[in-house]
């Protein structure tokens, strides 16, 4: 803890935990000195690599003639599944499902079927369009209703039960049931995916890659390589964002340069363009859910029954754990007497879809949320009175689908405070008074709250190793299974190993994640890279600290009560010395000055043939409070202010942890009212590039944005330093701008009306929804 200087201030290291501390590279993210994979300086010889495409989305591949390819200027060499030494496979959880090139069949428009090797980049670009491939079709499954009278699933579907859904809602007062579909999202990442792959002596290979889990990236380049994992090393400084598409995503390009690597023995990088990118690798699930619920004349649900029906591509990849976690989040904060959930992970000829921020999660709150807009329309309240209703809590009410007692729910304290700070009440009897004027443009105010479940779901990945050294300079070197992304992992982690030996924070190096360093990791992923390795980081450096106590208690003759280490020094006895010297006294005295740590997550448990148990350490909070204008004559719409209050218990660094609510709340709302992909007829993906695919942009940007974090929070759970994980929740509070869009749109029918509207909301969907309140209106 800190000290107590005789002047009453408390003495702190720099860079402490709950301290904000700029992001670690912020200033070489802007200034261009930040080192990237495709920064690297280049090792002489590097061959530049591309990807050729399937041009079908479902066929039989006749023949591939490559010989223009060959022969095209620059080319040395082109490689196809013939040429892979190993297994031709890149799926992430052992599936077998998804080759690195296809050689039969081909599964979607733009499956990757062959590798060309230049001495440039523009080389291999060009080159790789010269392929001839011929083709024997076969009928493609591009949409979810083909993919429902298939019937195929990727991954065996989950169901979630408690009490019985179906006499509950029989026997409710009201009952209703609809569906909505939720649009899928790309990444949009601004570095790509992108390695390159470094030969070594014999069998090794070093591979930089831009991944978010460099163990599985070694180990499926080890087994396409054919050889044992200890022969591969990957390594990762930083991504210029990830947000779930480098979770899995970056295998197939790091064992494409790894396959060339092998094959020439010169370094291969592989970095696709922007549209190749956005063709190759997979998205967020898009969603189609049919709900009946049940409710009383108040409002509080009786019963209800979901299913998420999904498209999952080609492969599994993460769709069962993503369905699932749609699953886990089909309450968001509500409590349901009773309640059935089922999952439909459906096999498509589209790209293989993957994790993307929350999970699957999103998908589910967002089903949540459209049944508690229609029971409200249904019974004639606002939205937030059946919200209020419904919330956890009470007597007996504390039960989730699965069976998890939710112990920690903030959601009622959270969605009080923020509506009396962005003033609700009277913000929405004002729009209301500004609607009854009538006018093209109509206002609208909704206030959505989030409960998300913290720890991944297949427990085993809850576990995080570090790796901790302390030179006789005093400074420390710090490594750890976490990967960085943007979010600040690394800069925590340091703040943590910086608070344990009280030195300053510039003492303490963080170093590119290795598997070398530090073995078996699991992918920084679920927003549980601070909780995990900075507890595994703490370990280890609470392990060095121990050593280095128990010397000084030797040395000095000293009951170890009196070896304090306070900012910079080590208080022995009476007298104090610098952390420096101690750490060189030490070392003299052959003390050990290197240590790893490892933490795992504790109590969870999930069984999910059961579907029971306790997946989540721990549940995040927040609410959204957004107000929009729509113009009614175009469907167009602006975000006019937002008022967040959001819960990360006690902050590791509240700076980066706003930075963190405000970016997740734009990804979401982006998601939900502008993000549109698009596929034609043929399977191609039309909206592969900015200029057809449309993310926020500054000018998208709420007018007002009051951005808080939950005072005097702390975890309830023994998390690292009482902090909560923030990396995902943020991003489910873009609902509140669904909603808000959906209250202005609802106005044109009066209110009587729940208008439905399908995210991603765009003009166009918002339009359709006015013009049919107006047509139910004329008939009326
Ligand atoms: N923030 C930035 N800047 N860039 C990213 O790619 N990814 C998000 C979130 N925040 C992301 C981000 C996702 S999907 C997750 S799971 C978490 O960060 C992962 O990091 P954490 O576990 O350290 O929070
Ligand atoms: Mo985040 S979708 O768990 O990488």
């Amino acid at each position: 803890m800190p000290d107590s200087t005789e002047a009453g201030l408390v003495e702190r290291i720099s860079g402490a935990v709950h301290s904000d501390r700029r992001h670690d590279s912020a200033h070489k993210h802007v200034t261009g000195e930040a080192v990237y994979v495709d920064d690297i300086r280049e090792p002489a010889g590097l061959l530049h690599v591309y990807l050729g495409l399937s041009d079908r989305p479902h066929a039989r591949l006749v023949s591939l003639d490559l010989s223009a390819v060959k022969s095209a200027p620059g080319v040395v060499e082109v490689v196809t599944a013939a040429d892979v030494p190993g297994v031709n496979d890149v799926s992430c959880m052992g599936r077998h499902d998804e080759p690195l090139f296809a050689d039969d069949l081909i599964e979607y428009a733009g499956q990757p079927l062959f590798a060309v090797a230049a001495e440039t980049r523009e080389q291999a670009r060009r080159a790789a369009r010269l392929a001839v491939a011929t083709y024997e079709d076969l009928e493609p499954v591009l949409t979810l209703d083909r993919a429902r009278e298939r019937g195929t699933v990727v991954f065996p579907p989950m169901v979630l039960k408690r009490g019985e859904s179906d006499a509950a809602i029989a026997g409710a007062p009201h009952r209703l049931e609809g569906r909505i579909s939720i649009g899928g999202q790309d990444h949009f990442y601004l570095e790509g995916q992108i390695a390159m792959a470094v030969p070594g002596e014999d069998d090794e290979v070093l591979v930089h890659c831009s991944t978010q889990h460099p163990s599985e990236v070694q180990h499926i380049v080890a087994h396409v390589l054919n050889v044992p994992a200890n022969a591969v090393a990957v390594e990762v400084r930083r991504m210029g964002g990830a947000f779930g598409g480098k979770e899995t995503q970056a295998n197939l390009f790091a064992a494409t340069a790894a396959v060339v690597a092998r094959k020439t023995g010169r370094a291969a990088k592989l970095r696709p363009d922007r549209d190749d990118d956005m063709v190759i690798t997979g998205k967020r699930h898009d969603f189609e859910v049919d709900y009946r619920v049940g409710f009383d004349d108040d409002g509080r649900i009786r019963g209800v029954e979901f299913l998420f029906a999904a498209r999952c591509g080609f492969a599994a990849d993460l769709s069962g754990p993503v369905t699932d976690r749609a699953l886990f989040h089909c309450d968001n904060t509500y409590f349901y007497e009773a309640v059935t959930a089922k999952s439909l992970p459906l096999k498509t000829n589209t790209v293989s879809n993957t994790a993307f921020r929350g999970f699957g999660g999103p998908q589910g709150m967002v089903a949540a949320e459209r049944v508690i807009e229609e029971v409200a329309y249904a019974v004639g309240k606002d939205p937030l009175e059946i919200r209020k209703l419904n919330f956890y809590g009470g007597e007996g009410r504390d039960l989730t689908p699965y069976h998890q007692t939710v112990e920690d729910n903030i959601a009622p304290e959270i969605v009080s405070a923020l509506e009396e700070r962005s003033d609700y009440r009277a913000r929405r009897d004002a729009i209301r008074a500004h609607n009854a004027r009538g006018g093209w443009l109509r206002k609208g105010i909704a206030l959505t709250p989030v409960k998300f479940g913290i720890s991944f779901t297949a427990t085993q990945y809850n576990q995080a190793g570090a790796l901790v050294h302390v030179y006789t300079d005093g400074t420390v070197h710090l490594n750890h299974g976490g990967t960085e992304m943007g979010q600040g992992l690394y800069v925590k982690v340091a703040q943590v190993v910086a608070e344990e030996f009280q030195i300053d924070i510039e003492k303490v190096r963080v170093t590119a994640t290795t598997t070398g360093k530090v073995p078996n990791t699991s992918a920084t992923a679920a927003s549980s890279g601070a909780d995990l390795n900075g507890k595994a980081a703490q370990n280890a450096a609470a392990t060095i600290k121990e050593r280095l106590i128990g010397f000084a208690v030797e040395n000095w003759g000293v009951p170890r009560e009196q070896v304090v280490f306070l900012p910079n020094r080590v208080r022995i006895g009476n007298q104090e010395i610098p952390f420096g010297d101690l750490v060189r006294t030490a070392y003299m005295a052959r003390i050990q000055l290197s240590s790893t740590g490892f933490y795992k997550t504790p109590e969870i448990h999930w069984d999910r043939a059961a579907g029971r148990g306790k997946p989540f350490y721990y549940f995040s909070y927040g609410a959204a409070a957004a107000e929009v204008t729509v113009d009614t004559l175009t469907g167009e719409y602006r975000v006019d202010r937002v008022d967040i209050l959001h819960d990360v218990g006690h902050s590791l660094n509240p700076a980066l942890d706003r930075g963190q609510v405000e970016g997740g709340f734009v990804q979401g709302m982006g998601w939900l009212t502008m993000e549109e992909l698009w596929w034609d007829q043929r399977g191609h993906l039309r909206t592969h590039a900015p200029s057809t695919y449309k993310i926020p942009a500054c000018s998208d940007r709420p007018r007002i944005f009051n951005v808080h974090l939950l005072e005097n929070a702390r975890n309830r759970k023994d998390t690292i330093y009482r902090s909560k994980a923030v990396g995902e929740p943020p991003f489910m509070l873009g609902m509140s701008v669904l909603h808000a869009i959906s209250d202005a749109v609802a106005s044109v029918g009066d209110y009587a009306t729940c208008p439905r509207i399908d995210p991603p909301a765009t003009p166009e969907k918002v339009l359709t929804a006015i013009e049919s309140l107006r047509a139910g209106k004329r008939q009326a």
